[in-house]
């Protein structure tokens, strides 16, 4: 499935980097370091033909679709449609900045970057976000002593009512937000000015003078995963509402990017990540030794969390939900279902905490050794479902009995793995009492008539595009594999040039890749790598050129006649193409032309130097 990447990992144009290192030396630097020598660090690769192979570190997946091109010093992922260059690699998966790139990878290489002062801008900012984040962590210590006043004893009664002892309470930072002007003159003796308080957030000023944001609530100070404080949530100590309140998002904070409990549980071991609802939770389960338990913070649990729980727990590719027992964590449950699917986890399972409410409550009556034992007991999401979809239909109505078995057959159909379908359909007819046979016809009726052939097409609009028999495919295979060969031996630009123009191309990024390789040829050849540079701007037209040169199939093997496959994929290419031109003629002479030509194809021959 494809997820865009939004923004925050964003690929994007180095835009003003320029005036930092010279396009030579940018050059220098990539081509110096190997693509696959790099990746091999962080992915394993097996060499297939061609290319590399491996599984891809941008969605789950148990079959390798990851392609890595010594060759073009690109790669390319055919599940979820990322690519690009090593540059792109070190962004989207060190989370470096395209400067930190260069850096790491000139230092790996032994070349030396000259010394270029930083952007005032640049700098500016980074400073910026470095005193935030001091100030963030003079106020969670604020908070935290404020808890051993006068003062601030409510909120501690109100922690240790809650069961959380000295050492929780410091482990967490927890702490108690006075009300009135406190932290704010704090702040102040400590040297930060009005405009660095008001800019935090953590302090509102207007006309009528400074207020502190959080007042006469519990501080629950939200961690990076390095453990650096970046916000707050604030809880009252009685049931007035509203219950929380989050910090608003800042330089250092956005609400979607992080989960609450990360720094914790990005240490923990295991592949499973607990999912649940809220702050205490998080706490009560890592206290009892479910160190993996995170929640999302203020938001709903949207994709973005998805896209940074893979970022941050690399390597735990399970998730069990624990949400709360009530009908609006079921549904919020079958929501993050959907998401965690989007994002590429397969195995997602759901935890029943009833008669408890949630995580905290039932940690408290039952204890660490039940909650192990739910775990064992969490149902897979298949089944989960099957659960809430019972419950939304009235079995006592024959045509709502009908329409729940029809919905079944809905889920069950696109499951691609035939095992696992089978499995899944055995084990639903068996318990909501459905007759086998029955239900395998209806399944594979609708798996017949909804058979989607997914396409990987690289137009600039549709990454992929689901069609049910997308006559483009073919010839768009053939450009894909001409023009990963043109970069594999330039030699034979020459030969296919005098049959194909750029405009024989069936989209954009294919003529404009093709103009230029066609236009630079032999001495002058440019590699995959400039030509991406050259013409990429967005993550998806990074990922449209990488996915030119990164051509999967069989016919680029050793061994293969190398003649024949080009001489048959450029005549595919120009009939197409041919064909797309008569389809849009009206002039007679030009048509005449056209069956000339189409007449030409059938002997064209070409031969690899
Ligand atoms: N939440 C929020 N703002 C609110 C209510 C809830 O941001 N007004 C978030 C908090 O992160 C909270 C989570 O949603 O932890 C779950 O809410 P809820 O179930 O109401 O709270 P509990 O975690 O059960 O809180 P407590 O145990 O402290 O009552
Ligand atoms: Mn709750």
């Amino acid at each position: 499935m494809y997820i865009s990447r939004r923004a925050g990992s964003k690929a994007g144009k180095r835009k003003g980097i320029d005036m930092f290192y010279s396009d030579d030396l940018i050059e220098e630097v990539r081509s110096r370091n190997d693509i696959v020598d790099v990746i091999s660090q962080y992915v394993s690769l097996k060499r297939n033909g061609n290319r590399y192979v491996g599984l891809c570190p941008f969605h789950n997946e148990k079959t390798p679709s990851f392609s890595v091109s010594r060759q073009a010093q690109l790669y390319y992922c055919f599940g979820c449609h990322v690519g690009g260059n090593l540059y792109t690699f070190m962004k989207d998966y060190e989370s470096m900045t395209f400067q930190e790139a260069v850096k790491y990878l000139a230092d790996r290489a032994g070349v030396s970057l000259p010394e270029v002062p930083m952007g005032e801008e640049e700098k500016k900012k980074l400073d910026q976000a470095d005193r935030m984040k001091d100030m963030y962590k003079e106020a969670a210590v604020f908070y935290y002593k404020a808890l051993f006043t006068p003062a601030g004893k409510n909120g501690l009664d109100y922690f240790t009512k809650r069961g959380l002892d000295r050492e929780a309470i410091k482990k967490y930072g927890l702490g108690y937000a006075p009300s009135g002007s406190y932290l704010y003159k704090h702040l102040r003796s400590k040297g930060y000015s009005d405009r660095e308080l008001a800019d935090s957030r953590l302090v509102r000023i207007s006309e009528k003078g400074a207020f502190d944001f959080f007042w006469n609530r519990v501080m629950f100070p939200i961690f990076d995963k390095g453990g650096h404080v970046i916000a707050f949530g604030g809880r009252v100590l009685d049931d007035s509402k509203p219950k929380y309140v989050n910090s608003d998002e800042t330089l250092i904070f956005k609400k979607s990017n992080n989960l609450y409990g990360q720094q914790i549980a990005s240490k923990s071991r295991g592949d499973t990540i607990l999912l649940c609802e809220g702050y205490m939770d998080v706490i009560a389960l890592q206290q009892a030794g479910f160190t993996n338990s995170v929640a999302a913070l203020g938001t709903a649990f949207n994709l973005d969390h998805v896209l940074a729980m893979k970022r941050t727990f690399r390597g735990k590719d399970k998730v069990i939900l624990t949400l709360d027992s009530d009908s609006a964590g079921r549904t919020s449950a079958r929501k993050a279902i959907n998401m965690l699917r989007e994002g590429g986890y397969e195995d997602v399972r759901v935890l029943d905490m009833s008669p408890a409410k949630d995580p905290d409550e039932f940690i408290k009556t039952y204890g660490a050794a039940s909650y192990a034992e739910r775990i064992e007991q969490a149902l897979d999401s298949f089944r989960f479902e099957l659960k809430c979809r019972r419950n939304d239909f009235d079995l006592s109505n024959p045509d709502q009995k009908t329409a729940f078995h029809h919905s079944i057959a809905e889920m069950l159909y696109p499951i691609s793995d035939e095992m696992k379908r089978n499995n899944y359909m055995e084990a639903a007819c068996e318990q909501e009492g459905i007759e086998l046979s029955a239900m395998r016809k209806l399944v594979n009726k609708l798996g017949e008539e909804n058979r989607v052939k997914k396409v990987v097409t690289v137009s600039e609009n549709t990454v992929v595009r689901q069609v049910k028999k997308d006559p483009l495919e073919g010839v768009l295979r053939s450009e894909q594999m001409l023009i990963t060969l043109m970069a594999m031996k330039p030699e034979i630009i020459d030969a296919v040039s005098a049959y194909l123009k750029a405009d024989d191309f069936s989209l954009e990024t294919g003529r404009r890749i093709a103009a230029m390789m066609f236009e630079n040829r032999e001495g002058s050849a440019l590699s995959p790598a400039q030509i991406m540079e050259k013409i990429a701007g967005s993550d998806e037209e990074t990922a449209a050129v990488a996915a030119y040169f990164n051509y999967n199939g069989s016919e680029l093997n050793e061994g293969t006649d190398l003649s024949k496959v080009l001489t048959d994929a450029v005549k595919q290419i120009k009939r197409a193409s041919l064909q797309r031109q008569s389809a849009g003629c009206t002039d007679m002479a030009q048509l005449q032309k056209i069956v000339y030509e189409q007449r030409a194809v059938n002997t064209m021959v070409i031969n690899v130097p």
